[in-house]
């Protein structure tokens, strides 16, 4: 463990850091650990100047439509994993999920993702590509749709990229390989979820990834290599979120003894540092902060982060779509959750990016975007 707190070997190492200077596990782990406090304040403050300069102190909002919680994957943390059968599963029709993209749309949000379980029958490639359709010729093609779908085949992604859709994410969820193995005993095969990140660039998405922070056994050098492999993949956005136990999970029991201050702390922490290491992606300041804070989003927001994925799914679905204990805003519905973010960004002197897609400026300089630039 290196040593902690605001001293010259933390001021040095930010500097390079932020310099892209040699940077190398140990300087990545030495922020990630910085406590409460002054160095913790120091390491936000510099990452949210980069952000300022980089992408500008604008948020952007995606309307998330959770759209099913049928899942193939058995995932150890997941509280929609295959095994859990204390869950209603649901899968929205046609008509709610274009429903709630319009709802999106109405509210100015430029874009909206469409999150679900993993299935890769065919009946469920032909349902999404059929949606894709649906919600351009709905939203008069004024939103950017971004899928979170899971592993699919390079096929599968082509088709839904030709349907329409110009992002997508798909996280690793940890790229260290015993990790990995350990919270998907069933589908152990890190590497074809890396393929993927591939498939998905190759096929002209927008491609975003992310990690899960403080998972059981998870070690600061561990989330140092996920803050390289971000950057080594040249990732266009990064969505990662504080791990929070779900009862009903193989991880279940780690909720005894759960520090969620620390997870907050951490999860904080590898924000300000993907800033500093990807100026100008776009980052998530995910739900599972504001399931462990009151202001948690917006505090991702004061560590570099700038966007925000507020939920557009009708509230008599969102209990059902429970991946960890605790999630908020259950009984909300989407006019009070925006109402609500108008007034806690307005609070940190931001502004919204109405209207705007709100594509990542990286993501804008590869070859062949040309498409996605309206
Ligand atoms: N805690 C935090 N995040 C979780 N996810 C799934 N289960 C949990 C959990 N218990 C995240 C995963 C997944 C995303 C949709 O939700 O990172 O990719």
């Amino acid at each position: 463990m290196s040593s902690r707190g605001y001293n010259a070997e933390f001021r040095s190492t930010l500097a390079r850091v932020r310099a892209g200077d040699n940077v190398t596990r140990d300087d990545l782990a030495l922020l990630l650990e910085a406590p409460e406090g002054e160095a913790q304040d120091v390491l936000h403050a510099v990452a949210y100047e980069v952000k300022s300069r980089e992408v500008g102190r604008v948020v952007y909002l995606r309307g998330l439509i959770e759209m099913s919680n049928v899942c193939r994957r058995n995932c150890n943390y997941c509280g929609i994993r295959r095994d859990n059968r204390d869950v209603d599963r649901f899968t929205l029709t046609a008509k709610e999920i274009v429903a709630g993209a319009v709802r999106a749309h109405k509210f100015g949000y430029g874009s909206v993702v469409l999150q679900g379980g993993e299935r890769q029958d065919p009946g469920h490639i032909a349902f999404i590509t059929d949606i894709l359709a649906r919600i351009h010729a709905a939203t008069r093609h004024e939103l950017a749709i971004t899928l979170s779908l899971g592993e699919q085949t390079e096929e599968t992604y082509r088709r839904w990229r030709e349907a329409g859709a110009h992002r997508y994410l798909l996280r690793m969820e940890t790229t260290d390989a015993d990790l990995y193995l350990a919270l998907h005993p069933d589908d152990p095969d890190r590497e074809s979820r890396r393929r993927c990140l591939d498939f998905l660039r190759d096929e002209g998405y927008h491609v975003g990834t992310g990690v899960m922070i403080g998972l059981p056994g998870q070690t600061t050098q561990h989330l140092a290599e996920d803050l390289l492999f971000f950057r080594d993949q040249d990732v266009d956005m990064i969505g990662m979120g504080p791990f929070i136990p779900h009862d009903d999970t193989p991880l279940g029991g780690h909720a005894a003894g759960f520090d969620g201050d620390r997870q907050v702390q951490l999860g904080l922490n590898m924000i300000a540092c993907t800033r500093l290491l990807l100026p100008n992606a776009n980052i998530a300041s995910t739900t599972a902060l504001q399931a462990l804070h009151d202001r948690g989003r917006e505090l991702g927001l004061l560590a570099g982060g700038n966007v925000i994925m507020p939920n557009v799914t009708d509230t008599k679905f969102r209990a059902a779509y429970q991946l960890y204990n605790g999630k908020p805003s259950l009984q909300e519905n989407a006019a009070q959750t925006r109402l609500k973010l108008d007034a806690a960004i307005a609070r940190i002197g931001e502004t919204i990016g109405y209207g705007e897609k709100g594509h990542a400026p990286r993501a804008l300089t590869r070859r062949n975007e040309t498409v996605l630039k309206d």
